[in-house]
């Protein structure tokens, strides 16, 4: 398998950074060594696995700045909301300069604070991201809209987190796609009526859905794609599309996550996204 991960030695200057978005668009991570997100002194106090509301599986600070899912003194909330929003702005600006051909053109999104510990996490296989995968969400249809993220470890010991990053978006869709289960509107129907879903499930989310779980629930995939290891060492940051790279986080603790997003028909290349890929597999229009 050719290399998924493509390290940064050095931020893109000028118009340098134009190249960037098809390495992003065919799947790959780029990732960036030395690129740290710093907190400052008095934020350690936050980095704590008990700062995490137990009944949430993830610290969030919505697109509006809300911050969800974390628990403790006024104070306390207040410095974590601070970080996440100081990283959002750093994670965004480190957007702007890599792809300046979506200026303007990506939609706000949530940033993530993950303090929990990876590899003790204990969950059902279909919530498990230490198997490889692509994100797809079982209640936000999303009709192919790209899923843009940066990832920044941060553990202050200097524990790295560790991925397994998977084959390309297309080959991955032609080992399952023969075998998926097929839609059925009226299902995705009935699924919006009892708002399962947020809004109605395309083809296209029923596909991404399907294909999460067939890769999630193989073991004999899990073990024998083709993939690579990657430890990302404390004080580094990554960047790729988790709706088309397929990831798997095996270990490590203490992780901001920035998500954005971006209509596919907004691509540079709009023939290499996943609703692209998926309409010439199936030769319908899925959307
Ligand atoms: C994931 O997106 O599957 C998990 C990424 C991580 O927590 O490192
Ligand atoms: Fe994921």
């Amino acid at each position: 398998m050719e290399p998924q991960i493509v390290e940064m030695r050095s931020l893109p200057d000028g118009n340098a950074g134009g190249t960037w978005s098809a390495a992003l668009e065919a799947g790959k991570v780029l990732y960036f060594p030395s690129l740290a997100f710093e907190p400052l002194t008095q934020e350690f106090m936050l980095f704590t696995p008990g700062i995490r509301d137990p009944k949430s599986r993830n610290i969030s600070l919505d697109a509006n700045d809300k911050l969800k899912g974390a628990t403790g003194e006024p104070d306390t909330v207040l410095a974590l909301a601070a970080m996440m929003a100081r990283f959002r702005q750093q994670a965004d600006g480190l957007l702007a300069t890599l792809f300046p051909a979506y200026a303007g053109k990506l939609k706000r999104g949530p940033v993530s604070f993950r303090p929990a510990q990876v590899e003790n996490r204990v969950q059902s296989w279909r919530a498990d991201d230490r198997r490889l995968h692509i994100d797809a969400f079982p209640s936000r249809p999303n009709r192919g809209e790209r899923l843009l993220r940066v990832f920044s470890n941060v553990n202050p010991e200097g524990v790295p987190r560790v991925w397994r990053v998977g084959q390309p978006f297309e080959q991955v869709a032609e080992r399952f796609l023969p075998r998926l289960p097929r839609y059925s509107p009226m299902k995705a129907k009935a699924l919006q009526l009892l708002r399962v879903t947020k809004s109605l499930r395309s083809e296209y989310d029923h596909l991404m859905l399907q294909l999460h779980d067939a890769m999630k629930s193989d073991p004999d995939y899990q073990e024998n794609a083709p993939q690579q290891r990657i430890d990302f060492p404390a004080g580094s940051t990554w960047v790729c599309v988790s709706d088309q790279t397929s990831h798997a986080a095996m270990s490590g603790q203490y992780l901001l996550e920035l998500t954005v997003q971006l209509a596919p028909s907004e691509q540079v290349d709009v023939e290499s996204s996943p609703l692209a890929i998926l309409s010439r597999m199936t030769g319908k229009m899925l959307v």
